[in-house]
């Protein structure tokens, strides 16, 4: 028997607002990830990524279609699902270490809990700070940390409850080019460790493919899945790996198709009719 998909997604459908202001967020999606994929969605903004992104994590419902997780359609948010927003939203009143132990799970189940509950939770958050190296601020406040130090703090947390699936989106967006690639090389040891599932959704090419077993590039008006590519690249990965010609190639391929889709290209058409335009009135 085949290994189920971790997930699936079947003619989903999503419409905002309704009648003259409706906008078709997404048009018939379909896609199945499987137990421990790392895939990368990347295109335009406003294509639609963290609307799909939203609904696997059950905060957002469908217009028509399905989503399912372990072959059981999604019925809201769950702790097997866990996700990372590109702002930090950590508690500025608590330290690393109470951040990173505030989880769902462990809220939920706190009336029932036993000191060896409280053991394991003590355990694992130290595993997790060590993961995400941050053992050597436990105590820290948020607001004494930088951004990427806050983004592992989040990431750590999102961890906590052991999820099968992380959902990121756009979760280094904020970070500059050096402390993502740091971030990069982390978040694929993490993969690799925990044995998760991820979803990361991302406006930026080389991140999608460095990080990526499979890229799902989404392109807007109606917000919809446009092509879906495997990355040509070893499980293990380097940042070296960026200047090989199967990911320029690939690369440029994913640019192309973005222009495409995005009407990008019809913008730089019209730009270079009007200078040519400019340029005869001058003469
Ligand atoms: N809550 C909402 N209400 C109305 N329109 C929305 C809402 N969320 C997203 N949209 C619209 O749906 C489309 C897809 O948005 P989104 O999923 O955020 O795209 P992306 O993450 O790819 O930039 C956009 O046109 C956006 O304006
Ligand atoms: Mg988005």
């Amino acid at each position: 028997m085949n290994t189920p998909a971790k997930i699936e997604i079947n003619a989903v459908y999503k419409t905002f607002n309704e009648g003259a202001k409706a906008i078709q967020a997404l048009d018939n999606a379909n896609l199945a990830i499987q137990p421990n994929e790392f895939v990368t969605f990347v295109g335009a903004s406003g294509c639609g990524k963290s609307t799909l992104l939203r609904m696997i994590g059950g905060l957002e419902t469908q217009s028509s279609g399905e989503i399912r997780v372990n072959g059981q359609p999604i019925d809201g948010p769950g702790v097997d699902r866990a996700m990372v927003f590109q702002h930090y939203s950590l508690y500025p009143w608590l330290s690393v270490t109470d951040n990173i132990k505030f989880c769902r799970q462990l809220k939920a189940h706190s009336r029932d809990r036993t000191s060896a509950d409280v053991e394991k939770a003590a355990g694992r958050a130290d595993a997790l700070l060590h993961l995400m190296g941050l053992s050597h601020v436990p105590t820290a406040y948020p607001n004494q940390l930088s951004g990427g130090m806050q983004q592992r703090v989040a990431i750590a947390r999102a961890l906590m409850s052991r999820p099968e699936i992380l959902l990121m989106d756009e979760p280094f967006g904020a970070l500059d080019a050096q402390t993502r690639e740091v971030m990069h090389d982390l978040i694929r040891h993490v993969h690799r460790i925990e044995g998760s599932t991820i979803v990361f959704v991302t406006h930026d090419v080389e991140e999608a493919i460095y990080l990526g077993q499979r890229i799902v590039l989404m392109a807007p008006r109606p917000g919809r899945i446009d092509t879906i590519y495997e990355v040509p690249l070893p499980a293990e990965r380097n940042q070296d790996m960026k200047l090989s010609p199967e990911f320029l190639a690939l690369k440029r391929e994913i640019l192309v198709r973005i222009r495409e889709t995005s009407g990008m290209k019809t913008d730089l058409e019209q730009l270079e009719r009007l200078s040519a335009q400019a340029n005869q009135s001058e003469a």
